[in-house]
């Protein structure tokens, strides 16, 4: 698509015709869909903006253990508990796969935490918000995992390879945590009337927070343009979302259970439902730090990062031990 532009875009976007050969070159191989590798040529904007996004989404997989991780001991049966321990694992793997991608750009793991830390890097909204009954897993699983996934088959056919490649073991591990998540919902909605009670009132708090993680609407998205004409991302945040309510409300339905939102409607011409917005005043609040958990979040990072700090030393030390000793025995 952005190989036929020939003439200035008029927008932030550059058209073929505005580029050096070195960067039409790489754009042309962007629009033939053939993968950017690490080695590759590669416009600085591409770069930092795959540290950006894939640091942020590393860091996402990490930060999302902790909603979930509080609940592995409470978990109402072995079973349950052994499905969530593993699922909770998958997610600690999601993240090194990631940060290892990041790391071929250039940056370190370590700086990539600590501009976590210091502030300077985001991760996903959705972990601002606490889970503070069984059903809630049930809902992070159905709805969270269930966004995550659609937002991320698409980016299993991203440009740049790294990515791409660690989105397809990702995607396969991320059905499963949709399903077991939707899993518990069906437990608790077809229970007693407490335990539907409780997966109504799951799906009031987690509707909203899960449209706000495609990210903000279409007209506020700084990135999508140019991160679309990179084919860093494939759909907009927009196109997303409704694919994903699409999804979800027949889901809903078959739950016997309701979505927050009086405006919902099949809308016949455009196939598809209408549905509120969620409140975007809330979802800035949350990306500065007001949402009701940033705080905790941020504070268990910390503290993993300081109690860690043994771990890393020592097997840095053993690392260069081990280097020493082979350039001793050569
Ligand atoms: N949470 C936090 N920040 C968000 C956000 C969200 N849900 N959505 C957007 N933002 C931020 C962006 O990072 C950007 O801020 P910055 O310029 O300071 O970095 C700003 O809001 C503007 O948004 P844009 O739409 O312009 O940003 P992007 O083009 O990067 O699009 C995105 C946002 C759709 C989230 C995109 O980055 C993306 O697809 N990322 C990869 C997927 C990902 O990170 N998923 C995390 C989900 S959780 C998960 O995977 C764990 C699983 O186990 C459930």
């Amino acid at each position: 698509m952005y190989a036929q532009m020939v003439k200035s875009t008029g927008t932030g976007v550059k058209s073929l015709d505005e580029m050096e050969p070195e960067e039409r070159a790489f754009q042309e191989k962007v629009d033939a869909d053939i993968r950017i590798e690490a080695r590759d040529w590669m416009p600085e904007g591409y770069r930092k903006t795959l540290i950006r996004q894939i640091g942020q989404h590393a860091h996402s997989e990490i930060v999302g253990q902790l909603p979930e991780g509080n609940w592995i001991t409470r978990a109402p049966t072995l079973e349950r508990k052994m499905i969530l321990l593993a699922k909770v694992q998958d997610e600690a793997g999601h993240g090194l796969y990631l940060y290892s991608a990041a790391e071929t750009l250039g940056v370190t793991r370590d700086e990539m935490t600590e501009m976590l830390l210091s502030g300077k890097m985001k991760y996903s909204s959705i972990f601002n918000y606490p889970t503070l009954t069984w059903a809630d897993i049930g809902a992070v699983g159905w709805l969270v995992d269930g966004a995550a996934i659609m937002n991320q088959v698409p980016l299993q056919r991203t440009s740049y390879g790294p990515y791409s490649r660690a989105m397809i073991r990702i995607c396969k591990e991320e059905s499963f945590h949709q399903r077991q998540g939707y899993d518990i919902m069906m437990k608790m909605a077809k229970g007693s009337e407490a335990q539907k009670r409780m997966a109504q009132d799951a799906l009031n708090r987690f509707w909203y927070p899960s449209l706000m993680m495609f990210g903000p609407s279409d007209a506020n998205s700084v990135h999508s343009e140019q991160s679309m004409a990179w084919k860093i991302k494939i759909n907009s945040n927009d196109e997303l979302r409704r694919k994903f309510v699409d999804q979800t409300v027949p889901q809903a339905e078959y739950l016997g259970l309701t979505v927050p939102d009086d405006t919902l409607a099949w809308n016949e011409e455009k196939g598809g439902y209408d549905f509120a917005e969620p409140d975007w005043d809330e979802f800035f609040d949350v990306l500065k730090g007001a949402g009701p958990a940033n705080h905790d979040r941020l504070e268990a990072r910390k503290t993993a990062w300081d109690d860690g700090a043994w771990v890393r030393d020592g097997l840095t030390a053993h690392a260069e031990k081990k280097r020493t000793a082979k350039v001793a025995a050569e």
